[in-house]
């Protein structure tokens, strides 16, 4: 044990000594390849700080590192805001209510109604989250940092102070390693946010999505295990995730496990799966991903529906202040829509678009600055599709013109049903009268709400996108009938 520590470090000595050396006089080229021979540095399921990492992986790192720039592009990419100076001299991006009020509306009663902002680089993540007024000025769990942090350090270190087997230095997927992680997971997401937020450093890390000995992608989020077991427990049909639909068709003696039984190619889309999706997080229960009975959005929904917190009250969102209705808030369902597309279908993943590889050299590396694919003209689409990079963004520009659009009509047929609930109120109408309309509101809301949470403006799945605006309307509207056959009662 001591022999081999010392030939590490005498190995690790001697090549760092080279390297620096050598270093003005190497080409490039050389020097790549010296990075990937050896490791410069033991890089350990402790090493949460990606510049550890960046010394044996200088061009990954570099790209993520640049995570900070900030660009728009029609309905994506970020933009900072210049009357809005945030923490640390970092200007906040712009304000999504104040662009567009109807969201102000439809969330009124809910923290989303005091602050939400466009979404930018992960390298803000941690930065973001804990100066957001939702934070700020409403009560927050621990919780919140399972997508906004490089938390599974803490995680296992909550889990072995509450006895958890093991050390810190075991791997991540080991038993005792897998025991320790989803022992701290509610310890963690029960404290309040300003206790737990101490406890973390970095956003999204290296750690986080690899194995440190192998490099290997894993999964390492609670959140997603809990989720994908429930989802392969489900019968919806997922062709777009083999190893699920294996799993299906095997024995179940043990439940689906994505680290074991998943594919490299799954495991591309399923490392963002961690945490570009819907779910459930606030004080009443740990978080969940609702998935037990499919990825669609009506199915999450039935979920909803069926749900009971544990004080056994009703599941919930909020109760919307003007109206009365209760409400289900989405949250960036990325990975749910991407499911329903064209292209989860044929096998193209989050990675192939959203972090290509790129020629370094002699190398082929993948783009870890993860963006919008459009502020790389479109090179990730290149490797499949033979247009010009001109064409390509315009065929993403006509399916977000149209989810636009579309959206535009489900929030005004949203927003007048709430007003006119409210006056229906003010006239004397009886919670009973109310409820059907009430009803409508809360399935017309929740799919309005899924599309403009999703950041894509329809391009992962865009018939999907159109089928669940045309439900919102209709559902709206046939809320605002209910009010209108109520008669004299809600006459304004
Ligand atoms: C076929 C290519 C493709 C695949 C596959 C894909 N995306 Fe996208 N994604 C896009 C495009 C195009 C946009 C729109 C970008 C824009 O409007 O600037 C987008 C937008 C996004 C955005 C918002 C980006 C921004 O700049 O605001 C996020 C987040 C995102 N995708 C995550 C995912 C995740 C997670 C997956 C896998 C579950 C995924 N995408 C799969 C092409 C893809
Ligand atoms: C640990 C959670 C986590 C993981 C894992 C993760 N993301 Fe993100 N992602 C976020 C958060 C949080 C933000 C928003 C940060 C902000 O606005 O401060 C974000 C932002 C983005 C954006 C928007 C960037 C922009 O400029 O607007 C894209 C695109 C994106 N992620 C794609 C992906 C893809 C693709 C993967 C998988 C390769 C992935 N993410 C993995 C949490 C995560
Ligand atoms: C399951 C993962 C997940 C959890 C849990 C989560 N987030 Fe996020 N969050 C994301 C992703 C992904 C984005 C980027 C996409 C977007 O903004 O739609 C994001 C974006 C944000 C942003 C930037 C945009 C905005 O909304 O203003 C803030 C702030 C934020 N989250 C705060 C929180 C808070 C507070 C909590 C706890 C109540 C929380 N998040 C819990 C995944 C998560
Ligand atoms: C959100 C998840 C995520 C994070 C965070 C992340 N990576 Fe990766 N990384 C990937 C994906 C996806 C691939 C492609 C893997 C594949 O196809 O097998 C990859 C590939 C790699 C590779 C293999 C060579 C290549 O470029 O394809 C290296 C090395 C690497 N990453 C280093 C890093 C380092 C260093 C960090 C931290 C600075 C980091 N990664 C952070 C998702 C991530
Ligand atoms: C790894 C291969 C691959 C990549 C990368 C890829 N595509 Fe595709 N794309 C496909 C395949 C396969 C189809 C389905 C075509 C078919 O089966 O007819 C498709 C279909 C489409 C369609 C028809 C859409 C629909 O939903 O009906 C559009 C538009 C499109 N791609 C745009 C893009 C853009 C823009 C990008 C980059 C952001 C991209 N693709 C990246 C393989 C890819």
């Amino acid at each position: 044990m001591k022999l081999r520590y010392l030939l590490v470090t005498t190995v690790t000595a001697l090549v760092m000594f080279g390297l620096f050396a050598l270093r003005d006089n190497m080409s490039d080229r050389k020097a790549e390849a010296h990075t990937t021979v050896f490791k410069l540095t033991e890089v350990t399921e402790r090493t949460t700080d990606p510049a550890e990492w960046g010394r044996n992986f200088p061009r990954q790192y570099d790209s993520y590192r640049r995570t900070v720039d900030m660009e728009r592009t029609r309905y994506g990419g970020s933009e900072a805001d210049p009357t809005a100076m945030g923490a640390d001299n970092v200007y906040k991006t712009v304000s999504n209510i104040e662009r567009d009020t109807r969201l102000k509306t439809m969330w009124n009663g809910y923290a989303f109604a005091l602050d939400f902002r466009e979404d930018r680089g992960h390298a803000y993540m941690l930065h973001d989250q804990r100066e957001t007024e939702r934070v700020l000025q409403r009560p927050q769990v621990g919780a919140c940092l399972h997508c906004h942090a490089a938390v599974t350090v803490a995680y296992r270190e909550a889990g072995l102070a509450a006895g958890a087997p093991g050390t810190l230095d075991d791997p991540l997927l080991s038993e005792t390693g897998q025991a320790q992680l989803m022992q701290g997971f509610p310890i963690i997401s029960a404290m309040p946010y300003a206790e737990a937020t101490l406890k973390v450093e970095h956003p999204v890390t290296c750690l986080d999505c690899h194995d440190p000995k192998s490099n290997q992608l894993r999964i390492t989020r609670p959140g997603l295990v809990y989720g994908l077991a429930a989802l392969a427990a489900s019968d919806d049909p997922v062709p777009h995730l083999e190893s699920v639909e294996k799993w299906r068709a095997g024995d179940r003696s043990q439940p689906y496990d994505a680290n074991t039984l998943a594919s490299r190619q799954e495991l591309r889309s399923l490392v963002c799966a961690q945490c570009h999706v819907e779910y459930y997080c606030a004080s009443k229960e740990t978080l969940f991903f609702p998935w037990h009975k499919g990825l669609k959005v009506q199915q999450i929904e039935a979920v909803y529906d069926e749900h009971r917190f544990p004080d056994g009250t009703p599941f919930l969102d909020f109760t919307h202040k003007q109206s009365g209705a209760p409400a289900y808030k989405a949250q960036h369902p990325e990975f749910e829509l991407w499911s329903q597309g064209v292209h989860a279908r044929a096998g193209v993943s989050c990675a192939d678009c959203h972090m290509p590889y790129v020629r370094e050299g002699a190398m082929k590396v993948s783009d870890h600055q993860v963006r919008s694919p459009l502020l790389n003209d479109a090179k990730a689409c290149q490797v499949c599709h033979r247009d010009s990079a001109g064409e390509l963004v315009e065929r993403v520009h006509i399916i977000q013109d149209r989810t636009a659009a579309l959206m535009g009509r489900a929030l005004d047929a949203v927003v007048a049903l709430i007003n006119e609930t409210e006056a229906a109120m003010a006239a004397g109408a009886t919670d009973d009268q109310l409820a059907e309309a009430r009803g409508f509101q809360k399935k017309a809301q929740w799919r309005v709400d899924f599309i403009n949470a999703e950041n894509s403006m329809g391009f992962h799945a865009p018939q999907e996108a159109a089928r669940i605006l045309g439900e919102a309307i209709d559902y709206a509207q046939q809320g605002r009938l209910s009010l209108a056959n109520l008669g004299p009662v809600a006459a304004k």
